[in-house]
């Protein structure tokens, strides 16, 4: 990371906090390390990302329906899921420090050093060797990558290195009162799980007919090694995730379908697209048949967002060898080459899979903004301003009375009330009215409404629009509607 891109990162880190946006767990007892809480902006901002996905997938798409599966799961999930025996990372340990690294992530490190230093031709063969070695699981061969390019521990900076070794990521803990006779089980990993599961009762319950969709928001817990990019890489964090079952033979229309659909749902949001790129896998997960990240350009360079992934039948036929239920679909469709149904089958599945907290780094990272403002006067003034999308932004509307007397609060509140059902309003009485405007873009707050002496006599108020400052009168009775048809 170039100095430049760190400042960039440790101010909006600092603006989260500040504006009660994020703050470390158990700050007080100096926080638990890679694990974040969500404070009053943050945590109506991170409800809004997820309200928007959930209602992208389970409203505007008839063959979605959604669940909210338990974090607990029978242990044996974790055993036919492929979790308990493949869900690792190589590890890298330094002897001297004895700091432990993903060796993915100590390598992609420093090919970012390279590319910082110019060399982008040698960052690029780096991460192509890097990638060809982990395709093989050649760990011997990923050691001397790393010792041939003299790859320093941060820490001890030497190059005194471990062999390279598998380390399970899963949190387990004990079911059960008493200790030694509990069974053991784990915080779930990802919740794609809970959807497999359930896959019968659901497709059962709600009448559904393949090709449909099961979404899903929740916690995931992963013992992330390498956890010191903020909410980027978090041990506890939310998932919204969507199983898509599908005829087989057909997944690879899907995958396309679903891959093109949910770079939309990002640019949808008013993104650049130059931020956006695609990464396709070359090794793909354990369950994986093709696979691709949707990557944006965090602060810390282009990184993963969201994963498209076709599981093939993999989690469902894994599910029925283990639980000895049947997992099958009995489909009535003609298949036009035999004439008859396609009958009984075991669907295939595309996934769609987004961190919300990721997402919320995305927005919060892209909405940041220092500007500078100049001044009719011919002077300059600063201000550092959230350009959140209207739709998602914590408070849509500000309602300001511009004194404390003279009957402008009573009209704000009334506004207020005529408001607050329908969106979220923000009421500020104190302080000079440029200082409320400049407090509220720090929140990205889209709309500032003041009222003044001239509300009184005419039933108008000032509108200030966030992104151009522009400002302007408008009928008072017009607020709410101009305010909704931005937000909805
Ligand atoms: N069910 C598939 C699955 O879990 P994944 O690529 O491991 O796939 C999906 O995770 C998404 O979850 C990632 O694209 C990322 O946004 C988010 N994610 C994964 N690990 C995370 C972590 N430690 N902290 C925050 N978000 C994480």
């Amino acid at each position: 990371m170039s100095t430049q891109q760190d400042n960039n990162f440790q101010a909006i880190i600092s603006h989260a906090k500040e504006y009660g946006f994020v703050f470390q767990s158990s700050e007080i007892y100096d926080g638990l390390s890679a694990v974040y809480d969500y404070g009053p902006n943050g945590s109506e901002l991170k409800k809004n990302i997820r309200d928007y996905w959930w209602k992208s997938m389970t409203q505007l798409h008839e063959n979605i329906v959604g669940i909210d599966a338990a974090i607990f799961m029978h242990p044996t999930t974790w055993k036919a899921s492929g979790h308990v025996d493949n869900f690792s990372d190589p590890m890298i340990d330094n002897k001297d420090s004895k700091k432990r690294y993903r060796v993915d992530h100590l390598i992609e490190g420093f090919a970012d050093e390279l590319e910082t230093k110019g060399e982008e031709q040698k960052a690029r063969e780096i991460l192509q060797h890097m990638d060809a070695l982990l395709a093989k699981d050649d760990y011997a061969g990923l050691k001397k990558l790393i010792e041939d390019n003299k790859i320093k521990c941060a820490v001890s900076g030497t190059c005194n290195w471990t062999d390279i070794r598998q380390f399970n990521l899963m949190f387990d803990t004990k079911l059960g009162s008493v200790t030694d006779e509990a069974d053991t089980i784990y915080l779930r990993p990802e919740t794609a799980q809970g959807i497999f599961v359930n896959f019968l009762n659901v497709q059962k319950t709600a009448r559904m007919k393949i090709p449909f969709g099961i979404a899903q928001t929740g916690k995931a817990f992963r013992n992330e090694i390498v956890a010191r990019q903020f909410i980027f890489r978090m041990r506890e964090f939310e998932q919204m995730e969507m199983q898509f079952f599908v005829r087989p033979g057909t997944e690879g229309d899907w995958y396309k379908y679903w891959k093109e659909a949910r770079l939309q749902w990002h640019l949808s949001l008013g993104i650049d697209p130059s931020k956006y790129r695609y990464h396709d896998h070359i090794k793909l997960a354990h369950y994986a048949k093709e696979a691709c990240d949707i990557e944006f350009e965090f602060p810390i360079g282009f990184k993963e967002v969201e994963g498209i992934h076709s599981r093939s039948d993999f989690d469902l036929t894994q599910h029925q060898v283990y639980s000895k239920k049947k997992m099958q679909y009995f489909d009535a469709d003609i298949d036009e080459a035999t004439g008859k149904p396609y009958g009984n089958y075991i669907p295939y599945v595309v996934e769609t899979s987004i961190g919300l907290d990721r997402m919320f780094l995305l927005i919060l990272s892209n909405a940041y903004h220092e500007e500078t403002i100049n001044k009719e006067d011919g002077t300059t003034d600063s201000r550092v301003v959230l350009h959140i999308p209207e739709k998602i932004a914590p408070n849509k509307l500000a309602i300001l009375p511009l004194t404390k007397k003279d009957g402008l609060p009573e009209i704000a509140r009334e506004l207020m009330n005529e408001c607050k059902p329908y969106f979220k309003c923000f009421y500020e009485e104190k302080d000079a009215i440029g200082k409320r405007y400049r407090r509220q873009d720090a929140i990205g707050t889209p709309f500032c409404v003041t009222i003044d002496h001239q509300t009184k006599e005419d039933n108008t108020v000032t509108i200030r629009y966030r992104d151009s400052m522009l400002q302007e009168r408008i009928l008072l009775s017009k607020v709410k509607d101009l305010v909704l048809e931005a937000v909805m």
